[in-house]
């Protein structure tokens, strides 16, 4: 069974700032899930959240019908492995000991490895096509091989529940359709229920099962891409006419902005 990954009515902030205002989450278990919105909407204060770093101040987070809150750090982390935005280079890791380090929370006592962990590196390495350089440094890749490397390090963890903020931010064109493809793959051919935040609609629309519209700390829709990615929504998410056509492909909505942006929007 694939896992569950829920957000009841959360709410959640810095302080005494509140961003996340009733959000209610439920990724699609064994799929993806793409969370969308402008610029500190919330979205990497949701995943944080809902990998637990960030606390909800009400409301909760449920792992495969627990919570969330009640589990220890190494028990959360065998269940969902989460990747922040931007991550920074580490310096002398050849691929595969960072990938290593996705490891930590299944190592046994004294954090011995063991015969086990070097498979789950191993295919780690290898469902993200990334054996071919596990000896290189990480610091001498190109942005794609690194950004799979990453992920790769986050699948060693070999979790039911899968979060990834930003993963195509930086990439070329090429590198962010290898990444989504990845991303697909990881749910449909090894059930993993994966969340990530993208900025691009229409690659929100070419691989989400669901998409979650964020604006300004709550959810303003989630759904299918067909139903979720309107231009009446995007208008009011983003503050930008968007005009909605089916690819001619494909079929899925994709998004032609026109027009200016409304004041608000260009003031945040
Ligand atoms: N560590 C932090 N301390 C205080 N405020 C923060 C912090 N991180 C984010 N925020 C604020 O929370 C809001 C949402 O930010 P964020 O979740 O990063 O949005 P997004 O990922 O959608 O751009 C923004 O107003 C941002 O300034
Ligand atoms: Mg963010």
């Amino acid at each position: 069974m694939p896992s569950t990954l829920v957000a009841d009515s959360v709410h959640a902030g810095y302080d005494s700032a509140p961003v996340l205002r009733d959000v209610s989450v439920d990724l699609t278990p064994g799929g993806v899930t793409v969370l969308v919105g402008p610029n500190g909407s919330g979205k990497s204060t949701l995943l944080r959240t809902l990998a637990r770093l960030h606390d909800p101040t009400a409301g909760a987070v449920t792992v495969d019908g627990e919570d969330a809150g009640r589990l220890r750090g190494r028990e959360l982390a065998r269940r969902l492995a989460f990747l922040p935005q931007g991550s920074p280079i580490p310096a002398g890791l050849t691929v595969r000991e960072l990938v290593g380090h996705g490891r930590y929370a299944h190592r046994g006592a004294l954090g011995r490895v063991r015969a086990h962990d070097h498979d789950a590196v191993d295919w780690a390495l290898e469902v993200t096509g990334t054996t071919a350089f596990a000896g290189r440094h990480v610091d001498g890749l190109s942005g794609g091989e690194r950004q799979r490397a990453w992920i790769a390090m986050v699948l060693a963890q070999q979790t039911g529940v899968l979060l990834l903020d930003e993963p195509t931010t930086y990439l070329d064109l090429r590198y962010q359709v290898e990444v989504l493809a990845l991303v697909r793959s990881l749910a449909d051919e090894h059930g993993i229920t994966v969340g990530l935040v993208l900025h691009d609609l229409n690659q929100a629309a070419a691989y989400a099962d669901q998409v979650v519209v964020l604006s300004d700390g709550t959810v303003l829709a989630s759904g299918t891409p067909d139903q979720v990615l309107t231009g009446a929504t995007i208008e009011t998410a983003f503050g930008l006419p968007v005009h909605v056509v089916a690819h001619p492909l494909t079929g899925r909505p994709t998004c032609l902005p026109y027009g200016s942006p409304a004041p608000a929007a260009m003031a945040s």
